[in-house]
């Protein structure tokens, strides 16, 4: 059996935990098959970029962030059918019977469009998938993308670091996070640092009351503000400052952003463990000769069946298209 392995979209922490269970998992139970990395994802796979991996490859890689095997934003692969035709007849060619891939949004729509010429034309290559976004907006009614729970794990020492800093000055802080259109991140960071407010990414915000909230602390205010919210943080500060004012209300504002820093540096445990279990199971699917399919899980050694992929790729059917209502209460209920 051939095998190739991909990470793409952003990268995210786990996803090194991924490739090597994958690897180990394929080699460990069947020696005889030759596994290979997609150097620098998609577009790896649309130039022939591989390289062998073997066990000793994938050694202490378990909690490092970012990718092995490297991941380049590959827009060309959406836009032109052409380029979705080459990657597919390259995975013919290069004759692999399984490519596994761990990615974001762009990558599981990707994985369909090719999963589909693949199967029009007969050919053999079958594509597993599994989510890796810090986002967590891919298929998340059915499980949790590998790399949220390490983001929020920065973010949260991150929001301590400022807290101190916000608390020592009595300052109103203006957070951003990174997630894309998605506030999952943005929100399970401030529920769990004991953030004042999140703002989602549609949000009609009602900024008096803000400033009233931020006016009556003692000290430290945080509000993180989501990344596809539209306003700048620079705006935002404008508007708070304006009602400090014509309130008469002493208070500063400051800004930062989170981003990079949200989806770098160690993979947290939770992380660690479900991708290893996700590569796992896909590797073992594998090697019994499985469909292409969409694999995820909310904790390590949960089971449910892999979804086709143009059904896990339908994300009107299988994401939350915001955060539930449920989920807004509890984290207005812990202020
Ligand atoms: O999808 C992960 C993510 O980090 C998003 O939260 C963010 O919008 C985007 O990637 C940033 O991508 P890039 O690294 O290409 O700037």
């Amino acid at each position: 059996m051939k095998c190739a392995i991909l990470t793409g979209g952003g990268d995210s922490p786990g996803m090194n935990a991924f490739i090597r269970a994958v690897v180990r998992t394929l080699l460990n139970t069947r020696p005889e098959t030759s596994v290979w990395g997609v150097i620098d994802g998609w577009r790896g796979l649309a130039f022939n970029h591989y390289r062998r991996l073997g066990k000793r490859d994938v050694a202490g890689i378990l909690t490092t962030g970012g990718t092995i095997l490297g991941t380049l934003r590959f827009p060309e692969l959406k836009e032109d059918p052409e380029v979705q035709r080459t990657v597919a007849r390259n995975l013919h060619d290069e004759a692999f019977d399984y490519l596994f891939v761990c990615g974001g949004n762009g990558s599981l729509q990707a994985a369909n469009v090719i999963n589909q010429i693949l199967r029009k034309e007969q050919w053999r290559t079958r594509i597993l998938f599994a989510p890796g976004s810090i986002d967590n907006d891919v298929c998340n009614i059915y499980g949790t993308s590998i790399g949220f729970y390490s983001a929020i794990d920065k973010s949260l020492q991150m929001l301590e670091w400022i807290r101190d800093t916000a608390s020592s000055h009595r300052r109103l802080y203006l957070i951003r996070s990174m997630g894309r259109d998605s506030a999952f991140l943005a929100l399970f960071s401030g529920i769990a640092a004991g953030a004042e407010y999140v703002i989602r990414p549609n949000e009609q915000v009602d900024f008096e009351k803000l400033a009233t909230i931020a006016s009556q602390r003692d000290r430290d205010t945080r509000i993180i503000v989501s990344e596809a919210y539209p306003k700048s943080l620079e705006e935002i500060q404008a508007i708070f400052e304006e009602i400090f004012q014509r309130r008469g209300i002493q208070r500063e504002v400051r800004t930062v952003d989170m981003s990079y820093f949200q989806r770098g540096g160690k993979a947290a445990v939770t992380d660690i463990l479900r991708a290893s279990w996700l590569g796992y199971r896909m590797a073992k699917d594998a090697l019994s000769g499985a469909d292409s399919g969409f694999y995820t899980a909310f904790y390590t050694g949960h089971i449910q069946p892999p979804l086709p992929l143009e059904v896990a790729a339908d994300l009107s059917q299988t994401n939350h298209p915001d955060i539930p209502e449920e989920i807004i209460n509890f984290a207005l209920a812990l202020r």
